[in-house]
């Protein structure tokens, strides 16, 4: 099916950052506080103090929540209003610069520093040559032997939320949009999702030796869905978040 819809731009994203200072998204928040800080304590105990870059740091949430425990960290973002935000909120952690510039352009502003390169929810463009070129600057800021710390969206989660839409008799929204490539329509916008395979695969392109994929589950507020229904009962909407290592020379296909 022909892809309407669009991708987040620079633009659109300096205009949400007012809705994210007030915690829209928050990943390191709620039930999502379990797993991310549990992937941390794995990257941290293999690279001690590491140089940490976060690409696509949005208003700060992950530097706030963890910053003090890094050596040094470089929070990159190509909207400034989101960096104001953070600059802002992680007033008080230790050791932190702030770095306007796309996830692209990242290896040429930053260098390959990262002993942890992190990325929450910033791969998801609809255009796969753009999401190539993005996970290559992910690995190309990383150290080799660092560690790397990816969440994405699910695109198992988004058909378990078309689901329970359905079931719950409202009008679908996301799959109906979604196409081969697995964007899916977030609102207007179209996010590209991962299956699970999918991710792993992404990570070991760009050069990355995976260490574990989990689940990182989220309200269904989240998805706009106000309900206590059976149909929702023990099940969550989730992000998959992924640890994996840079690798210290190819092993497999580019
Ligand atoms: C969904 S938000 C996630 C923010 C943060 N990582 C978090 O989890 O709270 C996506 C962020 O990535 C930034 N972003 C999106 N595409 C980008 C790109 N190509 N280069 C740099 N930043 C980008 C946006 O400005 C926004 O701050």
């Amino acid at each position: 099916m022909a892809a309407s819809g669009y991708a987040v731009n620079r633009k659109q994203w300096n205009r949400l950052a007012e809705r994210f200072n007030s915690s829209v998204c928050n990943i390191v928040e709620g039930e999502r506080g379990t797993v991310i800080p549990s992937l941390v304590r794995e990257a941290l105990r293999r690279r001690p103090k590491p140089v940490v870059v976060d690409l696509g740091c949005g208003v700060g949430t992950f530097i706030e929540r963890f910053g003090e425990k890094f050596g040094e960290t470089v929070g990159v973002d190509f909207a400034e209003r989101m960096l104001v935000g953070a600059r802002r909120r992680c007033r008080k952690v230790p050791r932190v610069r702030w770095v306007c510039a796309s996830v692209e352009q990242a290896p040429a502003r930053v260098g390959q520093i990262a002993d942890l390169s992190v990325c929450l929810n910033v791969l998801t463009s609809p255009n796969a040559a753009l999401r190539r070129k993005q996970w290559k600057s992910l690995a190309a800021i990383t150290v080799l032997g660092g560690c790397t710390l990816v969440v994405l969206p699910a695109i198992e989660s988004a058909q378990l939320v078309a689901r329970v839409e359905e079931q719950l008799r409202r009008k679908t929204a996301s799959l109906a949009g979604a196409d081969a490539e697995g964007a899916v329509f977030r609102g207007k916008a179209r996010q590209k999702h991962y299956t699970r395979e999918e991710l792993r695969e992404a990570a070991e392109r760009a050069g990355f030796r995976v260490l574990r994929i989990s689940r990182v589950y989220y309200p269904w507020a989240d998805e706009g869905l106000h309900t206590r229904s059976a149909v929702t009962r023990g099940r969550y909407p989730w992000d998959w978040a992924l640890l994996g290592v840079r690798r210290t020379r190819a092993t497999g296909p580019k």
